[in-house]
């Protein structure tokens, strides 16, 4: 098991450059289904969950060719429609090869994820959708087993906002006869990153970035090149960790424009932002003022930053509210902080945080991803040494983090426990 040890207190500053978003990056590998022609894609993270789902890509048969964030995937040739349960397992995400297979080879077994650390999380609007297209879908031993004929479009009303559900749905209707209109759409950049590499592939799809995608199916789509968006989830870590430890860090290769919500919360905390069209200044001096904040889907404040905001409002200056909205379970974070020294109460889906003047140094457990870069962000503001335990949690979604880190200035190393 490796572990970080992290000697806190060190102000972060310097330059640090935006990876590709894995949230992007993933559905969009599971496009790669979708054409018996090359996918090119550029600018793919490196980390554990693209990895993942290479491998299930791999297993089915598909060519992978990979050179640094450079991948070119080829789905001329599959030999199987099985997504199996021990790489379903360690990644939900893998759910995002059920509607390509059913759109294109008419059959897909993809294991159920299950539930995950942070709640329930089922596909229910994924499977519902994919039947309406005309798909006979049924549960087998924890499999969601899906034959098909072409599918058919058809209207769509999803009963809640799902990014992957859109994004799964998306890749269905493309390929079916006629027309589908997607109703209640996930707005998130991540959504129309998937949507315009399928444009670049052949697809009809319009109202990208509105909640009504209207597709219209096509027989076959072909090869394309794509560079997948920055992440702004990874970027947001990185302006939290400017805040906390009153540092100065550039984060370039970025998108703005993807980051509203989390940008405004920043300067409402007192930070000091200059912002370029592909770079993000983030400075601080002092302690941060209490933000509250209530995670809500994009264009809102994302669910994938509620961790971190908690972690800076435990620096603050006064006392925030933290309400997560998205998931039933995503306060893991809460004991571990404390174990630090914040003063934190839940009461629901509610957290009041009320800052402190400093954290202590200690030996704390990463719960998920995005707590475990709550964690390690606030260990490198506390004062004296912490061990962040379990950190494979943040090696699925962060792409070199204590590099990075040690790049700005952090005391951070990776260790065998
Ligand atoms: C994606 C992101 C994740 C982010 C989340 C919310 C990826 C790979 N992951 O997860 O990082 O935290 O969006 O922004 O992109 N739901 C159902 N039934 C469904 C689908 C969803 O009840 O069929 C519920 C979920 O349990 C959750 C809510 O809808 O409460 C939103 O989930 P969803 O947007 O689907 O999250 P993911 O796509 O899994």
């Amino acid at each position: 098991m490796q572990q970080l040890k992290i000697n806190g207190g060190h102000r972060l500053v310097g330059e640090v450059r935006a990876s590709g978003a894995k949230n992007a990056a993933l559905p969009i590998l599971a496009a790669g289904l979708l054409t018996a022609e090359d996918l090119v894609l550029h600018n793919v993270p490196d980390l554990a969950d693209v990895r993942t789902m290479l491998q299930l890509l791999e297993g089915m048969g598909v060519r992978v060719d990979r050179k640094g964030t450079d991948v070119t995937l080829n789905a001329g040739a599959i030999v199987s429609t099985k997504a199996p349960y021990e790489l379903v397992k360690t990644m939900r995400a893998s759910v995002l090869t059920l509607c390509p297979l059913v759109t294109r080879f008419g059959h897909a077994e993809v294991s159920l994820p299950g539930g995950c650390a942070i709640g329930a999380r089922p596909v229910d609007q994924h499977i519902k959708g994919l039947k309406q297209l005309g798909a006979d879908v049924e549960i087998k031993e924890g499999y969601v087993v899906a034959r098909a004929g072409r599918l058919q479009g058809t209207r769509i009303v999803t009963d809640m906002v799902t990014v992957t559900g859109t994004e799964n749905l998306v890749m269905a209707a493309v390929l079916a006869e006629g027309r589908t209109v997607i109703e209640n759409a996930a707005l998130e950049p991540e959504v129309v990153d998937l949507c315009n590499c399928l444009n670049a592939m052949g697809a009809k799809i319009e109202g990208i970035g509105t909640s009504r995608l209207t597709v219209e199916g096509v027989d076959v789509l072909h090869g394309a090149e794509h560079t997948v968006i920055a992440d702004r989830i990874e970027a947001g870590s990185f302006f939290v960790a400017a805040v906390v430890t009153q540092g100065d860090i550039l984060v370039t290769h970025c998108e703005p424009h993807h980051m509203e919500a989390v940008l405004d919360k920043l300067r409402e905390a007192g930070a000091q932002l200059d912002i370029g069209r592909d770079w993000v200044r983030v400075r601080m001096t002092g302690r941060p003022k209490p933000v509250s904040v209530r995670t809500v889907p994009h264009p809102g404040f994302p669910t994938d930053m509620q961790a971190q905001f908690m972690t800076m409002n435990c620096f603050a200056e006064g006392t925030a509210s933290v309400t997560e909205t998205i998931f039933e379970n995503r306060f893991m974070h809460v004991p571990e902080l404390m174990r630090l020294g914040a003063r934190i109460s839940i009461d629901g889906h509610t957290a009041m945080v009320e800052g402190v003047p400093s954290l202590t140094g200690a030996t704390i457990m990463a719960t998920d991803l995005r707590a475990s870069a709550s964690l390690v962000i606030a260990a490198l503001a506390a004062k004296g040494s912490s061990t962040v335990d379990r950190i494979y949690h943040l090696d699925r979604g962060y792409e070199r983090m204590e590099e990075k880190l040690r790049s700005l200035g952090a005391d951070i190393v990776r260790v065998r426990a």
